[in-house]
Formats: C-alpha cells, structure tokens, sequence
C-alpha cells in the first residue's frame, strides 16, 4: 500500500468562536463553535438533528467524555471556550476538539493524516509545540453521537502536524488562488470574533516585531453596542446575544417588546475600531526596515464583512495603500485561513 496515496490533508484554524476544518481539495468543510464541555446526560432520539457534527461526544482516553463544539454549546452546563482575548487557553481542550472534529473526516480505518493549523499571533513558541506533539502520531478516537447514541472508534495516525501563525493561512490562500509563484511582501489582517490578529510577511519571511494582536474585534463591537443598548433601555443585554444581528447585518434590534435603531451605534464604533486596528498596524509596520515595501494588504476573518469597507478607506487615508481596492479581501474570509493551511497540508503530504 502506498502510502502518499492514503494521505489526508487536513487544514485546521483554531478561532475564538469558530474552530474550522478544511478538507482535501477544499470539499468538506466543519465548523463548529470553539467550546468543549462537560457532558449533560439527556434524552436520547428526541431532537431533529441528529447530525454527527451537532452532537459531537468524545471520550478521551482516561475514559472522559467530553461534549464538542454544538452540542456543548447547546446542552453542556459547564462549557470552556478554547480561545479568549486572542490566545490559546487549554490546548488540552484544543486537541479534544480537533480530535472529535477529525472524526468527521476519516472514512476509513487507519488513515494517515497532514494537518496544517493556525493558532492566534500571539501564541508562544512552547504552546505551539504542544499541540503539534498533543496531535502527531498514532490514536484511536472514540466519539459518539449524542442524538442518536451511535458510537465510533476510529484508528488514525497524523503524520505531520504543522503549526503556524493563523494568518499565514490566508496568505497562502490567496498567493496561491492568484497564481503568484513568489513569496509577496504582505501584511495580514484577521479582524476575528475574539481579536484581530496581524502578521507581515517581508521576502519570505515572517517579521516578528511587526506582527501582533489587539483585542479589538467584532467581540468588541458587540460589547459597544449592548451597553449603549442598556444605557437607552435600562435593560441588561449581553454582548453575545448581539453578534447574529451584528452578523446578519440588522438595522434594528427588539429590547423587551420595543424595536431600537442600531444602525448608527453600530456605524460609529466600526468607524472607531477600525482607526485602533490602523494605528496598531502602522506602529507593528513602523519596525519594518525603510527599504521594505507592503505590496499586499490582506483583510480576512468573519470582521472583514462587518468591518471591511471602512478599513479599506481608513487604509487608503494613512497611506498605507494608495486606493481601497488595493487591499485584498477573500472570496470567504472566514474560512481562508483553514483553507490556505488545508493546500499547506496537501504540499507536504
Ligand atoms: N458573513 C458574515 N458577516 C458578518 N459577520 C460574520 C459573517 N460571518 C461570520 N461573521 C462573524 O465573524 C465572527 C467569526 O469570524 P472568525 O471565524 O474569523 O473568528 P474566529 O476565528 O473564531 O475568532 P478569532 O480569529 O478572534 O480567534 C463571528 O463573530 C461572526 O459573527
Ligand atoms: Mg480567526
């Protein structure tokens, strides 16, 4: 058996909201919510999605399970995110999610794997070696499916597991959708739930001091809004409960049987995250040697459809561009990460 031939290649981006996983040739796609919890006991059968992704259990191998992604997000009392404010928290419960995700994948026994993963900007070297140990080598995955109480036990081994900057993964995605064969001099900007993550790419190279993170985010638009919201309504919103009309794009929102307008609450703080996200941009660029020239501004992250438009015009207003359409947005931001480290995997495999 040859075995380059039985080689997945998976690409991984590990988010604060949305853990995404991109599969070979970009065809099967898994995003699940960033949270692992504890198991919650319920009645089995009943609910309509009976969908293995939704009702994710993984049993670890000390015999603990564990509720994944949806199903800890819906039912589990106690749930852990594994990100917050733009960092890793448990790689433990990384890998459990990564592990039950997989399982969504592998068809057959015994496969062999490549992952390629993001992890945020601003992870230390050592973490980023835990995981990639934590992942690599032979397992067996012991999963369940909450709705339907079908078990799987799944033998895999993942050969290679790399370990990189999250945004590279939309650098990647975009050099290689644009056909450029050359290492493109680029600055990266992931706006995601939870922070916004920048990475600069000079001659091939990543530049640590003009790489970072701040925490401004679509988190932090939420959290704006609902205590304006609460200031005019004397009622208590959390920001969570804002993201889906942040994200569907909203004018208006109900508070206790009462329709309140957003639509200019929610201008004004794009308008002022936008210009904290800029100024951080250019002090990191502000390291760069004179000589070294940004060909490329790269916007990605589920914030590029909320804050994009106005960072292109910022943008262009500081000189970091000449014009907004200079700056490159994905064809998916939210998924280019995972799908750029998913063609990594696959050049290595
Ligand atoms: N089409 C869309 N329009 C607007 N907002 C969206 C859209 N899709 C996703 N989002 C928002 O983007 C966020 C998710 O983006 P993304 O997946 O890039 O974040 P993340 O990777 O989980 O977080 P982080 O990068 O901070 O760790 C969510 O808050 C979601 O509400
Ligand atoms: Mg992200």
């Amino acid at each position: 058996m040859s075995k380059k031939k039985d080689t997945l290649a998976i690409g991984v981006d590990l988010g604060t909201s949305l853990t995404k996983l991109v599969g070979p040739a970009g065809k099967k796609i898994v995003k699940i919510p960033s949270l692992v919890g504890d198991p919650n006991p319920g009645w089995k059968g009943l609910g309509t999605d009976k969908s293995w992704i939704n009702n994710l259990v993984l049993q670890t191998d000390d015999g603990k399970k564990y509720f994944v992604g949806e199903l800890a997000r819906l039912q589990s009392e106690i749930k852990r995110p594994l990100a917050e404010s733009g960092k890793m928290k448990s790689m433990k419960d990384a890998i459990i999610a990564i592990k039950a995700a997989l399982s969504n994948f592998v068809e057959k026994d015994y496969a062999n794997l490549t992952i390629a993963t993001g992890v945020p900007v601003a992870s230390p070297q050592d973490e980023m070696t835990t995981l990639s140990k934590g992942l690599k080598g032979a397992m067996t995955v012991n999963v369940a499916n909450d709705a339907t109480g079908e078990e799987k036990q799944i033998n895999l081994k993942i050969e290679q597991c790399l370990v990189m900057p999250v945004c590279y993964g939309s650098y990647y995605e975009i050099l290689k959708t644009s056909g450029e064969d050359r290492a493109v001099d680029a600055v990266v900007v992931d706006i995601g739930a939870g922070a916004t993550n920048i990475l600069t790419v000079y001659e091939g190279r990543l530049m640590r001091t003009a790489s970072g993170s701040v925490q401004e985010s679509i988190s932090t638009l939420a959290e704006r809004l609902a205590s304006n919201l609460n200031q005019q309504t004397g009622k208590i919103l959390r920001p969570f409960e804002l993201i889906k009309a942040i994200e569907v794009g909203r004018k208006n929102v109900m508070v206790a049987g009462e329709q309140y307008d957003i639509s200019d609450t929610i201008n004004y703080y794009v308008g002022s995250i936008s210009d904290i996200i800029v100024d951080e941009l250019q002090t990191l660029l502000g390291s760069l040697p004179p000589d070294a020239w940004i060909e490329k501004v790269i916007l990605t992250g589920g914030g590029a459809e909320v804050f994009g438009s106005n960072m292109k015009n910022i943008l262009t207003e500081n000189n970091i561009v000449h014009s907004p359409d200079e700056v490159i947005v994905p064809k998916d931001p939210v998924l280019a990460n995972a799908m750029g480290f998913q063609k990594i995997a696959e050049a290595r495999a």
